[in-house]
């Protein structure tokens, strides 16, 4: 007979530990502490305390400015996903993660229609010089209305050409459909011949699209293959009446060519949301009138990031669970 008095046989099932590298949206801590006993770094909280949390941690919900790579690993011996708060994932090493069988996820598709507002909202700044026309009120410059005054670009009839035709640059081909615009579009493969034909968009050689387009857009992610993908050279090809657009990921671009371009007339103008050593934003960049910069906002809208921590905390579960990740990456 069993003694009941003695040491219980019972599995005891400890909750997992999932650790936040930062604040994230109520919506997706709701989600995480119903998964597991879920701690968020914070400013003030002590190197030493991290570390511990780290030690024991089944779980860590990760933002883009977080750096995963093998040394942040080695801390966290027990880590079964990382769960990055962002479509983008180029702050984690995921050949590191893979091969100690740790699952990475990301937040495709909640953050597409913001991020393509964002870049149509860019487009529209930089051709008629929004930026511009707003410094100059706040400035307190007399002025008044003038027929010659600020003339920007329509973009009836323009060309844009998108670089990387995702789910962003589709969206964006929608949008700029309804200004009036053509879509040419660069992609590794060419996309669905029935999305290209609903889009109405042609497929172009990236030459061709930088030589011939109105507007560029960047939209693809950022990897080694697409490390300054648009450089001097590149630049050069483009027209001088061109505009370059950037929401994807900031070393796509060389910065500092392309403050020298601007400043060149090499071409006509662009619009960041994203920098090459964010948040440092190029010095010469700084005093160009025909550049617009914004503070990586392409998903910042309020609907969007809770929608972005729900699904990487849904994603955590599925993995504690040992469950299939709703959205891996690689
Ligand atoms: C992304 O999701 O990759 C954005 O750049 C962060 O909002």
């Amino acid at each position: 007979m069993p003694d009941a008095s003695g040491p219980s046989n019972d599995v005891r099932h400890e909750r997992p530990e999932i650790v936040v590298l930062g604040a994230i949206p109520e919506p997706g801590l709701e989600v995480l502490r119903g998964a597991g006993d879920t701690w968020c770094l914070t400013p003030g909280v002590s190197a030493g305390e991290l570390r511990e949390r780290l030690a024991s941690a089944d779980a860590v919900v990760s933002l883009i400015t977080d750096v995963i790579d093998d040394a942040f690993l080695d801390t966290a011996p027990r880590l079964r996903i990382v769960a990055n708060v962002a479509v983008g994932y180029n702050n984690i090493d995921v050949d590191a993660c893979r091969s100690r069988g740790i699952v990475v996820t990301n937040t495709p598709g909640v953050l597409t229609e913001a991020t393509a507002d964002l870049a149509m909202g860019l487009v529209l700044m930089v051709t008629r010089r929004l930026g511009e026309g707003e410094r100059l009120i706040r400035s307190g410059t007399p002025w008044s209305w003038g027929m010659f005054m600020m003339l920007g670009t329509g973009l009836q009839g323009r060309r844009l050409g998108i670089v990387g035709m995702g789910d962003i640059g589709q969206a964006l081909a929608r949008r700029a459909a309804a200004f009036g615009m053509e879509i040419v579009y660069h992609n590794r493969n060419r996309v669905d011949p029935t999305v290209e034909a609903s889009l109405d968009a042609t497929w172009l050689e990236l030459d061709e699209l930088l030589a011939t387009s109105d507007v560029v857009s960047l939209n693809c992610p950022y990897s080694p293959a697409t490390h300054h993908l648009v450089d001097a050279a590149a630049l050069e090809t483009m027209r001088s009446s061109a505009f370059l657009v950037n929401t994807a990921r900031g070393p796509i671009v060389d910065e500092a060519a392309l403050a020298a371009a601007l400043r060149d007339g090499t071409i006509a103008g662009a619009a960041l949301d994203v920098f090459e050593h964010e948040p440092d934003v190029h010095p010469d960049l700084l005093g160009l009138d025909n550049v617009v910069l914004v503070p990586h906002l392409g998903s910042a809208t309020v609907e969007t990031r809770n929608a972005m921590a729900a699904l990487a905390a849904r994603n955590v579960v599925a993995v504690l669970d040992g469950d299939d990740a709703i959205t891996p990456v690689g």
